[in-house]
């Protein structure tokens, strides 16, 4: 059997509201609209040789030293095929054919951009796959959400609202052509840490257009929202607003914040040509950052990949 393979696509959080706070679990609660830009790790799979669903996994690529202290059976990919095997039950998984798994590493660890998220959900998708498993969609994404908030959104991999503590997904306001930078100073950030750090306030869930036509618009209206997370990361990790400085003097940048919990932060042109143009200027600023630059995944069916319904 060739080699079978997905890409697990960055995913940007253009704003990110903290609406408030589950009792429960302490969980927040968000408003955020979340959009796939092309950069992405990628996971090659291989049939194993025995049976029982066993998912081996190998790091390689650019940021595989970010996990090189990870025991690969606490990666989300493992515990990815640790859940569906649950899920299915224990006879039916004693037929799984096993799988070899190898991640390209090409995302920064720990970065706000939903890597780890994106590979469980990437992995997710390729076992549904090779194990032919039909599950309910509802049932899927309450798995998803067990393995993380960001999971379920990486799952269907388009552009999305997020709310709830970000598995409640509802469509995306139609998106403008434009094109993205992506750079993180190669900083972890410790996303629990950035939760507890914010200051104890609330912003209201934002109101969105069923479509933007351009740009302009979409950046008027984004520029109105906030990252509620940015402030409390910068104050962990200062180098970030050097970051943002240097994006909002890149020629041609229309808007700059920071994803998720950070580091990452992007910015927005008007093409990806346009990016791709400043990324030179923005890599001077800092040698050592990672800048990636080109095109935001905008239709909802250009990053998406198979899930049933
Ligand atoms: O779900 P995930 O494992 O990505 O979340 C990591 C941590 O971030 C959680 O343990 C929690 O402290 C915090 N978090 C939160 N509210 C969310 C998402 C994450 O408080 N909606």
């Amino acid at each position: 059997m060739s080699s079978l393979h997905e890409l697990a696509h960055a995913k940007i959080n253009l704003y990110l509201h903290v609406t408030g706070r589950r009792q429960a679990d302490g969980y927040h609660l968000l408003d955020s609209l979340a959009v796939f830009a092309g950069a992405a790790d990628r996971l090659d799979l291989k049939m194993g040789s025995g049976r029982g669903g066993h998912v081996a996994l190998d790091i390689t690529g650019r940021f595989c030293a970010g996990l090189g202290s990870e025991d690969c059976a606490d990666n989300l990919i493992v515990r990815a095929g640790a859940m569906l095997r649950e899920q299915i039950g224990t006879d039916a998984a004693r037929a799984l054919p096993d799988v070899e798994i190898t991640l390209h590493k090409e995302l920064p660890v720990a970065s706000g951009i939903g890597g780890g998220s994106a590979d469980a959900a990437a992995a997710l998708r390729l076992l549904l796959r090779v194990w032919n498993l039909d599950l309910p969609r509802a049932t899927l994404m309450a798995l998803a959400t067990r393995l993380g908030a960001d999971v379920p959104v990486c799952l269907e991999q388009c552009a999305a609202r997020m709310e709830g503590i970000g598995e409640e997904l509802s469509p995306a306001p139609g998106l403008p052509p434009c094109g993205m930078m992506l750079v993180n100073c190669g900083q972890s950030v410790s996303t629990p840490q950035v939760f507890k750090t914010r200051a104890p306030v609330f912003t209201p869930r934002a109101t969105l257009p069923p479509a933007w036509v351009t740009l302009a618009d979409m950046v008027r209206d984004l520029a109105a929202q906030t990252n509620d997370l940015q402030e409390a990361a910068c104050a962990i990790r200062p180098e970030i607003m050097t970051v943002l400085d240097a994006l909002r003097a890149a020629p041609g940048c229309r808007l700059a914040r920071m994803s998720g919990s950070g580091a990452t932060c992007f910015a927005l042109f008007d093409s990806p040509e346009a990016a791709r143009a400043a990324q030179a200027a923005v890599q001077q600023a800092g040698a050592h950052w990672w800048v990636w630059a080109g095109d935001l995944c905008r239709s909802t069916t250009e990053a998406r990949t198979s899930i049933p319904a």
